[in-house]
C-alpha cells in the first residue's frame, strides 16, 4: 500500500491475553481510532471484549503455522483495514525483523519498566530486588532489538518499602492505562 494511503490514526492493537491496555486505548481514544484488535491467541480474553463492542478482530494461533505465514496473514489484515499504526499491548510474540522493517516507525509498545532499565520479563521483581525507589512504564518504538527502541513517553511510580512484585505490578498497570492512550494520541498527531 502506498505510504499516502496509510492512515496513522487507524490503529490496530495486538494482544496475547487479558488486554487491559487495549481496553484503555479503546476507551480513551483521542485523535485515533482502534479499528482492529489482533491476537496470536484465539482464546485471548481481550478478543471477546472487542467483539462485544463490535470492534473487528483478527486471530490465528501462532503455534499452528510458521512465523512467516502467520506474519503475512497479519500483514494482509492490517492492510485490508488500512492500518497506519500498530500498538502492541501485552503481545507476547517477537516480530521478525522483516515484519518490523515493513512497519518501520509505525509500531509502538508499552513496557512495564522505566526503560532502558529492565528490558524483558519480570520487571517488577527485578526493580524491587535492585532496591530502586522508582518503577514505572514506558511507551517505545518497536525495533529489531526487544524493548530497545526510542522511548516516546514514560510514567514513574513509587516503589513502597513493603511492596511485593504483585502490588507493584498493579500500581504500574494503573499508570500504563493512563500513559498509553496519551502517548498514542501524541504519536499519531506528530
Ligand atoms: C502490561 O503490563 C504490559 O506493559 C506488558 O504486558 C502487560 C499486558 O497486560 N507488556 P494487558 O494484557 O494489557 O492487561
Amino acid at each position: 500500500m502506498p505510504e499516502s494511503e496509510r492512515d496513522k490514526r487507524r490503529v490496530a492493537v495486538l494482544i496475547s491475553g487479558r488486554g487491559s491496555n487495549m481496553k484503555s486505548l479503546v476507551e480513551q481514544a483521542d485523535g485515533y481510532e482502534v479499528v482492529l484488535v489482533a491476537s496470536n491467541k484465539p482464546l485471548a480474553p481481550g478478543l471477546e471484549w472487542a467483539r462485544d463492542r463490535a470492534i473487528p478482530t483478527w486471530t490465528w494461533d501462532s503455534r499452528a503455522t510458521d512465523k512467516a505465514s502467520w506474519e503475512a496473514a497479519l500483514d494482509r489484515s492490517l492492510t485490508d483495514h488500512r492500518i497506519g499504526t500498530v500498538a502492541l499491548a501485552g503481545f507476547m510474540r517477537i516480530l521478525s525483523p522483516e515484519f518490523i522493517a515493513r512497519w518501520s516507525g509505525r509500531i509502538v509498545n508499552i513496557h512495564p519498566s522505566l526503560l532502558p532499565k529492565y528490558r524483558g520479563l519480570d520487571t517488577h521483581r527485578r526493580a524491587i530486588e535492585a532496591g530502586d525507589e522508582l518503577a514505572g512504564c514506558s511507551v517505545h518504538l518497536v525495533t529489531d532489538e526487544v524493548d530497545a527502541g526510542d522511548v516516546i513517553a514514560k510514567a514513574e511510580v513509587p516503589i513502597l518499602a513493603a511492596d511485593t512484585a504483585a502490588e507493584l505490578e498493579a500500581r504500574v498497570l494503573a499508570a500504563e492505562h493512563l500513559l498509553y492512550p496519551k502517548a498514542l494520541s501524541q504519536f499519531v498527531s506528530r
